[in-house]
């Protein structure tokens, strides 16, 4: 890159998909800082003199910081992201994620940037009548967790109207897999992702609960769209370069477009350690829709973005050897 990096802010850049977009942007030449509370994000993710612990509710100090650094942009994870939780305790999801990314908001109409790509979620759409879901299909969330990212999304059009504040939202599927070397990877407390926990369940012999087996699908279980989230980064980095160069506001999905049944996880991960899963199957989860599969082709077409690691084995792979490490 040039003698004279691009300065981005990377909220919640401790945590899983945050540490992998600031690991691109370093090896892509940006000048990046980090600001994260900890609260789920965790030091070791982040390089040596770029973290800066924050909560982004503490505006003066944000601003501050702001203005020193100078900011040409902001990518924006920071926020809680457990569905079930947000049911149990929306006010804690609507106070970190709604008040937060309005302080932020705030301090960039204060101190200068203005581009943001925003993490936000195919729970926006909620339970959608088909599948592949299109980026203009109707918002309708159905718990707060989802409904904390419609809010920002609606306060992002604003402050693009008023201020001229630009932004991309990626509205990210699965999530799932870790950097190739598995040296990042997903260290939720409580974990609930399908994927570490069928990992586990090889690990401990403590068998994982497949919710549901009923489902109008071909082995009866349900279907998502795993992303892997080295080209779930890639996309933040593509939205952020078509911001600098000028682009408009607007939203995108995430995913790859093909969707794989919890039995076809479940078999991946036997093929790729080699070992059987234990496995019991359980009553269906409360929320959880038979089958949320990415349209992706927008994504694909304004940004050019391709995946790279689009195979389920390959996803696996990268998180069997990140488990394997056994860092948590
Ligand atoms: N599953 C099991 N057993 C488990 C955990 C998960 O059978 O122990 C199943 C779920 O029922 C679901 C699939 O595995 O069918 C994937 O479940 P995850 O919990 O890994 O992911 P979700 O699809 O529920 O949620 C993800 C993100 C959310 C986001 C949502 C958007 O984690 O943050 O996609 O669709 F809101």
């Amino acid at each position: 890159m040039s003698v004279n990096p691009r300065k981005i802010l990377v909220t919640g850049g401790a945590g899983y998909i945050g540490s992998q977009t600031v690991r691109l942007l370093l090896a892509q030449g940006y000048d990046v800082a980090v600001v994260d509370d900890l609260s789920k994000g965790h030091r070791h993710n982040v390089p040596a003199g770029k973290l800066y612990e924050l909560n982004l509710c503490n505006g003066s100090a944000l601003s501050e910081l702001m203005r020193q650094m100078r900011f040409d942009a902001v990518i924006h994870f920071a926020a809680f992201i457990a569905v079930g939780e947000s049911m149990r305790e929306p006010a804690r999801y609507f106070g970190n994620n709604v008040v937060g990314s309005l302080s932020l908001l705030k301090a960039m109409a204060e101190t200068g940037p203005r581009h943001i790509v925003f993490s936000s979620t195919a729970a926006v759409y909620g339970e959608p009548p088909e599948s592949p879901i299109r980026e203009d299909f109707p918002i309708r969330p159905v718990n707060p967790y989802g409904e904390s990212k419609v809010m920002v999304e609606t306060m992002l059009r604003w402050f693009d109207e008023i201020h001229h504040i630009t932004s991309v939202c990626l509205r990210y599927f699965n999530a799932s897999g870790a950097d190739p070397e598995g040296r990042l990877g997903e260290e939720h407390e409580p974990e609930t992702h399908l994927i570490p926990l069928v990992l586990r369940a090889v690990m401990t012999g403590e068998p994982i609960t497949i919710f549901g087996q009923d489902y109008e699908t071909p082995d009866g279980t349900c279907i998502r769209d795993y992303i892997h989230v080295d080209d779930l980064a890639q996309a933040h980095i593509l939205a952020l370069e078509y911001l600098i160069a000028g682009g408009e506001s607007d939203q995108f999905n995430v995913g790859t477009g093909t969707g794989h049944t919890v039995m076809e996880v479940v078999r991946a991960v036997e093929e790729v350690t080699g070992k059987k899963v234990p496995y019991v199957i359980g009553p269906r989860r409360a929320g959880d829709s038979p089958a949320l599969v990415a349209a992706s082709n927008k994504l694909r077409t304004a940004l050019g973005w391709k995946p790279q690691y689009a195979d389920l084995r390959t996803i696996v792979d990268h998180a069997w050897k990140f488990a394997r490490r056994g860092r948590r």
